[in-house]
């Protein structure tokens, strides 16, 4: 064997790229029904756009960048995220600027991290995310998450949780920081070296920390709940009950604090409870972000956010046992009997494609069982038999393979006749 794919990526192949394409489509379907616009920025971008908004305490930017240097001595990245691109292309291409307000943008595309990978965890993944930017109507976080959850449950998963937070505004959370240092700090021996770096860069994470999750100080952590000002509080005591309204189930998780560090406000991740899903549950996150395009360079502007991967849709899917219904059949498969048949095959097969069938024909040279077989392959709804014979008489015998009926048609309107019963 020459080459092998990279660790943590994946072959895509037919057989399984429609799954793909169906999950896509749905997305797309549902952003058009709630009036989110698709854009599509580079696959790279300058390292230092995701140190300032992803923050350069967190894991992706200390761990998992793929970084280099480009032959222009420029440092740049794989993107780890896609929030970072859109609001880097509304504050550029100045989308604020334009009448219709807010900016209700979605991406589907791949994103790379260096982590470790297992099921569900990936170096190369697609991540299909939304960002609305410039409303801070609580009635738009309430939004992205029931779009979220409608991807979810229309494609006919059910074991879903919706997990919600708030990390409040920057007052709160200043608070809610000088509380958390002084918690830790007298024992911050006890934890791991991240935690300890992280105590005074970005205490908040350490209540992320997977190594020291069951640290008695984790449970007695003063809670952000308990440090919202009024308005913070106000804000998400109206997230809650327009969800209540929508219909929309959630609970709630003080200790939810997600890993990148331009969250504030809502901030909320949707969890698998599917047996089998594996060892990480979250299916998407997402949040607030107000502030983010202001520390990019951009006028203050209020936005909110998430992103699924696909990976971990599709495992779900699986987990719960889920079928798409993806239809992959051929219209019309054409077995042609003899050179004279042979030779008509290419312009007739043409003349059905031309008409919008989906078709196909043998190119191996198989013989007339072997034909047969390949168009059962192809699950073709009927198969057309051109044979020396029938040519001779500008006819063709077309057999609908589901009942086994054959009937004699002539050449010139056999198109027309498969038209008419698929
Ligand atoms: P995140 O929580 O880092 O947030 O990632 C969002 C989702 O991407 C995860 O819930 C998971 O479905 C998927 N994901 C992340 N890493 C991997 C991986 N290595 N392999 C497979 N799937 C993965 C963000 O990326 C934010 N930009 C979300 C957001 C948008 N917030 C506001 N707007």
């Amino acid at each position: 064997m020459g080459y092998q794919i990279p660790r943590g990526t994946q072959d895509i192949l037919p057989g399984t790229v429609e799954k793909w394409q169906y999950v896509e489509n749905k997305a797309r379907e549902i952003c058009s029904r709630y009036n989110y616009k698709e854009i599509r920025t580079p696959i790279f971008e300058h390292t230092e756009l995701f140190l300032r908004s992803v923050g350069d305490t967190t894991d992706i930017v200390q761990k998992e960048m793929y970084t280099f240097t480009d032959r222009g001595d420029r440092s740049l990245t794989l993107r780890p995220e896609g929030t970072a691109s859109t609001v880097r292309s509304y504050v550029e291409n100045k989308l604020f600027g334009l009448p219709q307000q807010p900016t209700k943008l979605y991406y589907i595309g791949p994103m790379f991290r260096y982590e470790r990978p297992q099921a569900g965890r990936y170096r190369q993944f697609v991540q299909f995310g939304i960002e609305a930017m410039g409303s801070d109507d609580p009635s738009i976080d309430a939004e992205v998450m029931a779009l979220a959850m409608d991807v979810y449950k229309e494609l006919g998963l059910k074991q879903l949780r919706l997990v919600l937070n708030t990390l409040g505004d920057k007052e709160s959370r200043k608070a809610h920081r000088d509380a958390l240092v002084a918690h830790f700090e007298p024992r911050i021996g006890e934890f791991c070296h991240d935690c300890q770096n992280r105590l005074q860069t970005n205490p908040l994470r350490i209540l992320d920390c997977k190594k020291d999750r069951d640290h008695e100080l984790m449970k007695t952590a003063p809670s952000i709940h308990d440090y919202l000002n009024d308005e913070s509080r106000n804000y998400f005591e109206t997230v809650k009950s327009t969800l209540t309204d929508m219909g929309i189930d959630f609970v709630i998780d003080p200790t939810l604090v997600r890993g990148l560090d331009y969250y504030n406000h809502t901030a909320f991740e949707i969890m698998s409870d599917a047996e089998g899903f594996g060892a990480i549950t979250t299916l998407s996150g997402g949040g607030r972000y107000n502030g983010l395009a202001e520390e990019i360079g951009g006028p203050a502007t209020p936005g909110i956010g998430f992103a699924m991967s696909l990976e971990r849709l599709l495992l779900a899917l699986d987990a719960e046992g889920v079928t798409l219904p993806i239809e992959d059949e051929l219209d019309c498969y054409l077995v042609a009997m003899g050179e004279a048949a042979k030779e008509k095959a290419p312009s007739l097969l043409y003349q059905f494609r031309k008409a919008g069938l989906k078709a196909d024909k043998d190119y191996m040279d198989k013989k007339i069982k072997a034909q047969f077989k390949a168009a059962d392959r192809t699950n073709a709804k009927f198969v057309a038999v051109l044979g020396e014979d029938e040519l001779a008489n500008g006819v063709i015998s077309v057999k609908e393979m589901e009942t086994g009926n054959q009937t004699e048609v002539k050449l010139e309107e056999v198109t027309q006749y498969i038209l008419n019963q698929i």
